[in-house]
C-alpha cells in the first residue's frame, strides 16, 4: 500500500499534560455544543484526566447516549476493572447519559452479545469518538491483524495488552484473557474522532500513525482514512 496517503488528521503536540487535558476538555465541549448527541467513550488510563475535568464541568449529557469500545469478558460488573464500573465512577456517576451502553462482559455467550452490540451499533450514528492507542497499536481492543472491516467480536488480548493492563490488577493472572470490542468499521463510522496518546510508550504506535503505511497489523493506522480526526499528544514525532 501507498506510503503517500492525504491525512486529514489534525496532530495537535502539546507538552504541557494540564493544557493537553484542557484541550481534549474543550473538544468534547465543543462537540457537544455543536449538537452532538452519540459518543464513544473509551476506558484506560489515557482518559482519567479528561473524565475528571469533564466530572468537575457545568456540561450536560442527559440528553445524549453513550456507547463504549469495549468490555472484559467474564469479569464481574462489581469488579472495580470492569469497564462497566470504571465508566460509573469515573463518569456516569457525575455524569449520567440519556442511556449507556458497553457490552455485557458477563453475558453467557459472548459471541451473541457482541452480536447484540453490533446491532445497537448499527442503528446509531455516532457523532463522536474518543479514543486511546495501545502500546501495540490497538484501538479499542482490535488486537493487531485484526481486518478493517470488522464489527463487534469476541478477541483475545494479546499478551502486551495483558501486561499493560496488569498494573490495574494485583497479577497478571486476573487480567482476562478475553474481551468484547467494537470493530473498526464502526470506530472509522464515528463522524468525529478525538485520540490521545500521552507517554513514551505510545511512540511506536504513534509513529506508525504519523510516518508509516496503513496496515492491519497496526490498526490505529486506519485513523489515516478518516476524514475528522484530531490527535492529541505529547509526543514530538
Ligand atoms: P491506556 O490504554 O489509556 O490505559 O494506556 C489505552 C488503550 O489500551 O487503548
Amino acid at each position: 500500500m501507498s506510503n503517500h496517503i492525504k491525512t486529514e488528521l489534525k496532530i495537535e503536540t502539546i507538552n504541557d499534560l494540564g493544557a493537553l487535558y484542557d484541550r481534549a476538555f474543550n473538544v468534547v465541549k465543543n462537540a457537544l455544543d455543536k449538537g452532538s448527541k452519540n459518543f464513544g467513550l473509551a476506558t484506560g488510563g489515557t482518559m482519567l484526566p479528561l473524565y475528571d475535568r469533564i466530572r468537575n464541568s457545568d456540561l450536560d449529557f442527559t440528553q445524549c447516549k453513550s456507547v463504549n469500545l469495549d468490555e472484559y469478558v467474564g469479569l464481574p460488573k462489581a469488579h472495580p476493572e470492569s469497564y462497566i464500573a470504571f465508566m460509573k465512577q469515573q463518569l456516569f456517576h457525575d455524569k449520567p447519559f440519556k442511556k449507556s451502553n458497553l457490552p455485557n462482559g458477563e453475558a453467557v455467550d459472548p459471541h451473541a452479545e457482541a452480536a447484540r452490540y453490533e446491532m445497537l451499533l448499527q442503528q446509531m450514528t455516532l457523532d463522536f469518538q474518543l479514543l486511546g492507542i495501545g502500546e501495540n497499536g490497538h484501538i479499542g481492543f482490535n488486537e493487531p491483524g485484526t481486518p478493517f472491516d470488522s464489527e463487534t467480536h469476541v478477541v483475545e488480548l494479546e499478551e502486551s495488552t495483558r501486561i499493560a493492563n496488569a498494573r490495574f490488577f494485583n497479577s497478571l493472572n486476573e487480567v482476562p484473557t478475553e474481551a468484547i470490542t467494537m470493530g473498526i468499521s464502526s470506530i472509522m463510522r464515528a463522524k468525529q474522532i478525538l485520540l490521545i496518546a500521552v507517554g513514551e510508550k505510545k511512540r511506536p504506535a504513534l509513529e506508525a500513525l504519523l510516518k508509516g503505511e496503513v496496515t492491519e497489523e497496526i490498526p490505529v493506522t486506519i485513523l489515516k482514512k478518516h476524514p475528522n480526526v484530531i490527535v492529541l499528544t505529547d509526543l514530538v514525532i
